[in-house]
């Protein structure tokens, strides 16, 4: 494999991606009716036969994913990735190969088809979530596998599965996805553990059918990578699971990501809301707006992307709660958006008073604390055009208070005249200002 030529085929691809910044993550199953997050039939080591209640429940009748692009759109997301199928093993799209499909529920429909109508309609790119681990195929390893619901239920010791069937199966689901609902920008497999890690998975021939059907399409890297481990993307000879991108859960690489030899990786960071990814409504340690906001500005700033979680209900709606933050993040994103999209790294040391992000020479100054007096803005001494707050193109005054004639390796900007005028109460959240910079 040419490593430089597929490294550089990846930023091709991944551009628009990079671009995008902020997505939206949607975790939507069966679990959102028992309410314990995505995970309750292995935490809880539920039996298929007891979990079967909630497949015969099912019925979202308050589903419109109209709705939920609207709100994606409003807090300014460019791309939504949809769980078609969780480790649960229910599928939200009409598959040929499984009876566990939400077409075959007392609502009927293809979820997956109205999602991407919908998104698409908003003008939002898709993706697909898809589980490689599946909690309902009889040809998964149960007992003694690390995750399974029945790992431990003695009925299960020594009980025959060919798990080559059951490989035959998710490829056949893989191929649905790619074929049945036009172009899909994203693919999302989740996860890789002990036993089952890339070729395992016959990872090589799968990544080569769905690029053969999508071109163009980004894969993440689980599938030789989970959580823990971001896998050969992080290396200069990614192999062929690597994916096009690395995608840290719950936290933010302290320094953004690169392989051994400097190249950029591109990585998108996944969040939730609360501290589930499926609906759990007595969870309620929520994340605020502005926490939203001044991560999704640490992952700009470090070259990244940042996935916010949804999880709607079994009645097919997005939480008003959730709504609320995203509507606030919108409101901040309709002010703010032109120093997060196409913005990354600007190349110069982290400001005492927040971050910035740049595209080109345009550097953006996001205020996250509060001031007193003159702003000093370290990396630029006379490269500094022009200054102006980006949510009302308010001029900030170029120039050097009395009181900052000790720091002369500052550029500094003010709010205002007189000299050390402050607006303490601005930085509540992130005051952007733009920093046009001279040409080199
Ligand atoms: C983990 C979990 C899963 C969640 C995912 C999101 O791998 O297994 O529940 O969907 O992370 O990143």
């Amino acid at each position: 494999m040419n490593y430089m030529r597929y490294m550089e085929e990846r930023k091709e691809r991944t551009k628009w991606f990079m671009e995008a910044r902020f997505g939206m993550f949607i975790h939507w199953g069966l679990y959102a009716i028992p309410g314990r997050g995505e995970w309750v039939q292995s935490d809880e080591k539920i039996t298929k036969k007891e979990y079967q209640k909630y497949f015969e429940e099912w019925n979202p009748t308050r589903y419109d994913p109209g709705k939920w692009a609207r709100i994606a759109r409003q807090a300014g997301m460019k791309y939504a990735i949809l769980t078609t199928k969780h480790h649960e093993g229910f599928c939200l799209f009409d598959s040929a190969y499984t009876d566990y499909k939400s077409t075959n529920t007392a609502c009927g429909r293809d979820l997956v088809k109205e999602f991407v109508d919908a998104f698409r309609a908003e003008g939002i790119r898709v993706g697909f979530y898809y589980s490689l681990l599946d909690w309902h195929h009889d040809d998964y390893p149960a007992y003694g596998d690390m995750y399974h619901p029945d790992r431990e239920n003695e009925i299960f010791r020594g009980k025959e599965h060919h798990f080559e069937r059951y490989l035959d199966y998710m490829h056949r689901q893989v191929r649905e996805l790619m074929t049945n609902y036009g172009k899909v920008d994203i693919l999302w497999l989740d996860f890789s553990y002990e036993g089952h890690f890339g070729e395992d998975w016959r990872g090589k021939e799968l990544v080569e059918m769905v690029r053969e059907l999508q071109p163009g399409i980004i894969i993440n890297g689980r599938l030789e990578a989970n959580g823990e481990h971001y896998g050969s993307v992080m290396t200069d000879k990614p192999d062929i699971y690597s994916g096009d991108f690395a995608c840290p859960e719950m936290i933010i690489p302290p320094y953004g990501l690169k392989t051994p030899s400097g190249v950029d990786i591109p990585w998108e960071a996944c969040f939730t809301l609360n501290n589930n990814w499926g609906y759990t409504p007595n969870d309620r340690h929520y994340k605020t707006a502005s926490q939203i906001i001044r991560k999704l500005v640490e992952c700009t700033s470090k070259n990244g992307n940042m996935l916010v979680n949804v999880s709607p209900t079994a009645i097919g709606e997005i939480p008003g709660w959730q709504k609320e933050i995203l509507d606030e993040v919108g409101r901040w994103m309709h002010e703010n958006a032109q120093s997060i999209y196409g913005c990354g790294a600007s190349g110069l040391e982290k400001p005492e008073w927040g971050r910035y992000t740049r595209r080109g020479n345009k550097l953006y100054a996001h205020i996250t604390e509060e001031g007193i007096g003159a702003i000093a803005l370290p990396g630029i001494k006379g490269k500094l055009k022009k200054a102006r707050r980006l949510a009302d193109g308010y001029e900030m005054q170029m120039f050097t208070p009395w009181v900052a004639r000790e720091f002369p390796d500052y550029e500094f900007i003010n709010y205002g005249t007189p000299e050390c005028f402050s607006f303490s109460v601005e930085e509540k959240t992130d005051t952007v200002i733009e920093l046009t910079l001279k040409e080199e």
